[in-house]
């Protein structure tokens, strides 16, 4: 019960000591000189830096603290949690809803991943993304986006938002800056909002420039990182909230669907306001188990990324010289590639995702069908940051949200595939499938 375990953080299975002090924000931060120092670190260097939690009874990995309640042994304790006096940070936990220990855990290993102060992680990256924009903004306020978005994000903005809570979206090119100053009404903008590489066009957002309109504006710039962790730092890079779908490469195994928010820990607290954060209220809580899962797989997050990311290399230089159109930002001709070099951090290469464009949707289905029915180079399905490679037609897929002119502005050609590349088999194994399927489309066969 919470009143025990205020003496008793060593046995809690924390490493932390009784005498450490911790101020009031240390329960979501991530460890103080880690923060300070991983701005100049590798995100797996920052990763072992962090706290690292022990299980119950002397357990390597840490308990799944599994109830939905919290009992206490008084109740005037009860009223002293409501009121905000005593809290995570001193070991006492409410409802499951608000903080979770074992969802705590998982929050701090995503600030340190991303190196912001504090994160939290929530049910979906949908969760995470409207619930922050929500928190940002208030009814008649403004987002300035990129066009280039995933679907979905781009149904909130373009849709949801305007109707649910009159937060309006101007939509403009990111590559272009002056434009971007342009779009900011300064006071009525609230989020400069981008996708720190765009799915599913690739398209990589200069997050030093962005950031610096930002601020000299008094914007916060909300960058989503999904289809970049470990390559892309966007806090490091002036970003001020970094929202994740974790269902992508952080789960790595395509079996669930989780978020995180990471940020300033002001705004985490804010979120996580008892009476009126977004968090509280709106309920996009996450799961202890899934929590306890999902931490379990970050330590070895940065190994898959380098896999994805040299095979999705390898086989989009291949690709090139066979005659496909091919978008990959690790490709000297991809127009953002010096960009994402300045950006990038060491050895974990440009990404794991590429596009074929073959032009109309019969070409893009035709090939698909070969390579999952013909050769088993990958599966037809959406999301990605599987072991499998994953392919999908974006434009009648993830993107479908948006009709043709949104996405013709979004530069989603109807034949674009886009292939998430996995790091089962081999990769010669795999690269002989996807030249097998490319010579039976090229030699006009049908799959029997
Ligand atoms: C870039 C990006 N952000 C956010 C999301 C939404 O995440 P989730 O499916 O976890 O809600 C997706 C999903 O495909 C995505 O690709």
């Amino acid at each position: 019960m919470a009143e025990t375990h205020v003496q008793s953080v060593v046995l809690s299975g924390t490493k932390r000591n009784v005498g450490d002090d911790f101020g009031s924000d240390d329960f979501i931060m991530t460890k103080k000189s880690a923060a300070l120092k991983m701005w100049n670190d590798d995100p797996v260097e920052a990763l072992a830096s962090a706290r690292h939690e022990f299980g119950e009874h002397g357990g390597v990995n840490m308990s799944i603290e599994a109830s939905a309640t919290f009992t206490v042994m008084e109740p005037e304790t009860m009223r002293r949690m409501f009121s905000g006096e005593l809290g995570p940070d001193r070991d006492f936990f409410i409802y499951s809803r608000h903080f979770n220990p074992t969802v705590l855990n998982l929050s701090r290993q995503m600030a340190a991943l991303e190196g912001t102060e504090a994160a939290y992680c929530t049910a979906s990256g949908m969760s995470a993304i409207s619930s922050v924009l929500m928190q940002l903004c208030s009814s008649g306020e403004n987002v300035v986006a990129s066009p280039c978005l995933y679907g979905g994000t781009h149904a909130l903005l373009t849709h949801f938002l305007p109707r649910a809570c009159n937060i309006t979206t101007t939509f403009v090119d990111v590559r272009d800056l002056d434009k971007v100053k342009d779009a900011i009404v300064e006071g009525k903008t609230k989020v400069l909002y981008v996708e720190a590489m765009s799915n599913p066009t690739l398209t990589v957002a200069n997050i030093p420039e962005l950031s610096r309109i930002a601020h000299d504006k008094g914007v916060m710039l909300v960058v989503d990182n999904t289809f970049a962790p470990m390559v892309i730092s966007p806090a490091r890079l002036g970003a001020d909230v970094v929202v994740h779908s974790i269902s992508k490469y952080i789960s790595g195994g395509a079996d669930i669907i989780a978020g995180a928010i990471c940020g300033p820990a002001s705004l985490i607290k804010s979120m996580m306001d008892l009476h009126q954060g977004p968090l509280m209220i709106l309920g996009p809580t996450m799961n202890a188990k899934v929590a306890f899962e999902l931490s379990e797989r970050i330590p070895h997050l940065g190994l898959r990324m380098k896999e994805h990311c040299h095979r999705a290399l390898v086989y989009a230089t291949r690709m090139k010289k066979l005659g496909l159109k091919v978008i990959y930002p690790g490709l000297e001709e991809h127009p953002q590639h010096t960009l994402l070099k300045s950006m990038a951090n060491r050895e974990y290469g440009f990404g794991g995702i590429l596009c074929v464009d073959m032009e109309t949707e019969e070409r893009a289905n035709r090939l698909m069908h070969h390579l999952q029915n013909y050769t088993e180079f990958g599966f037809m399905a959406v999301s990605l940051g599987y072991y499998e490679t994953l392919m999908s037609c974006s434009g009648s897929s993830t993107s479908s949200e948006m009709n043709a002119e949104e996405k013709e502005l979004a530069g989603i050609s109807p034949g674009l595939v886009r292939m998430s590349i996995g790091y089962s088999g081999s990769l010669e194994q795999r690269w002989s499938q996807f030249e097998k399927a490319l010579a039976r489309i090229q030699d006009g066969k049908n799959c029997s």
